[in-house]
């Protein structure tokens, strides 16, 4: 095949990724996850995290060659996120690329970690439509990007003004006694509860608010206080019924949100990703409000949704077809990189 082969890093949180791609052809999905050690403290731990990804970063490696069955010499090029991320964990993927791609005589392609989050689309559902929308959903960005070109031009239409949407689903599970990261257990345990209990607010919803930004932190208060007023109170606090609720909300805001963007631009594609694009109250109001307005929903399965190589190497993949040129061997990390 002439399709591109391309290996890609992805160190930018806390997994340690390592995919292999051949164009839109998924080879390998290889990821070292340190979220067990910060479960503890919970949050991720820069340090921890960085030294997970020191001690991860040579045998995912092995393991995705290994998967793919490709030897390292037969690689178009080696992709790594170049930022946003933790300066110190973005900087074990960034040395680590430069190293294998100097030793192996490739090119080395530094990429945004936004942009990949929105291209590995492409390994579910073929090439993407651009320009694209895409609504990114995790614990460290809740964006709606706008993308004519993916490989040179995304463009923020907006983002949160506080916490991301993981950030709200592990702070609500924190105060629902629930575990890290939170957002699996809220989901859990709204399947048992009633999303219309509790009307909790929409942040940023009004006729004067920003179309496209996103607000979580008064919604997690409004949460909070209502769980402390039923403690204080000595009644027991219906756990299904506040997740339910609470998730409803987020869903809510972020699929009308997202919806809405989509008929700014004239565009009938929508793509979501990150961790948040796991949950099921979420892909399910997509979908039908996506259907109602005409719009091809594309949500990759949650695997490729969460942090990971695949989606880094997919993006390089598209450098190469493109012919973008490749990165100079003084790329550096850049923890605030924007899109
Ligand atoms: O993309 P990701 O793996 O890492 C980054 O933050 O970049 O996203 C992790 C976030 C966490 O906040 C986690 O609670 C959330 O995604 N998450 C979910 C679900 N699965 C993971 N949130 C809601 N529902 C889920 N099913
Ligand atoms: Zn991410």
């Amino acid at each position: 095949a002439d399709e591109p082969l391309v290996l890609g890093i992805e160190t930018s949180c806390d997994e340690t990724g390592v995919g292999i791609v051949r164009g839109h052809t998924l080879l390998a999905d290889a990821v070292a996850s340190s979220v067990d050690e910060h479960a503890r403290f919970g949050g991720v731990v820069p340090e921890v995290a960085s030294r997970a990804h020191l001690e991860a970063m040579v045998p995912t490696i092995d393991r995705a060659l290994k998967d793919a069955g490709v030897a390292a010499s037969d690689l178009d090029g080696i992709a790594v996120t170049a930022g946003p991320g933790l300066a110190g964990a973005l900087l074990v993927g960034v040395s680590a690329a430069k190293a294998y791609a100097y030793a192996l005589g490739k090119p080395m392609y530094g990429v945004n970690h936004l942009a990949s989050h929105i291209c590995v689309s492409q390994l579910e559902f073929g090439a993407m439509p651009e320009p694209t929308m895409a609504l990114l959903v995790s614990g460290g960005h809740s964006s709606l990007l706008l993308s004519p070109d993916i490989t040179s031009d995304v463009r923020p239409l907006g983002a949160t003004i506080d916490d991301a949407a993981g950030e709200a689903f592990d702070k609500i599970a924190r105060v629902l006694g629930l575990g890290f990261p939170g957002g699996p257990f809220i989901d859990k345990a709204a399947r048992e509860g009633d999303p219309s209990a509790i009307r909790f607010p929409r942040g940023l919803t009004g006729p004067r608010d920003a179309p496209f930004d996103f607000s979580f932190s008064g919604l997690k208060t409004s949460v909070a206080r209502w769980v402390e007023a039923k403690r204080a109170a000595g009644e027991n606090v219906p756990v299904a019924d506040v997740a339910a609720s609470f998730q409803e909300a987020v869903a809510d805001v972020l699929t009308m949100k997202a919806v809405k963007a989509c008929k700014a631009e004239g565009v009938d594609h929508l793509m979501i990703g990150g961790g948040v694009a796991a949950n099921s109250r979420l892909r399910a109001m997509a979908e039908r409000r996506c259907e109602d307005a005409g719009i091809e929903l594309r949500v990759p399965r949650p695997k490729l949704c969460t942090d990971n190589g695949a989606m880094v190497a997919a993006l390089g993949a598209e450098m190469v077809a493109r012919g973008r040129g490749p990165s100079s061997w003084d790329l550096s990390a850049d923890s605030s990189l924007p899109v």
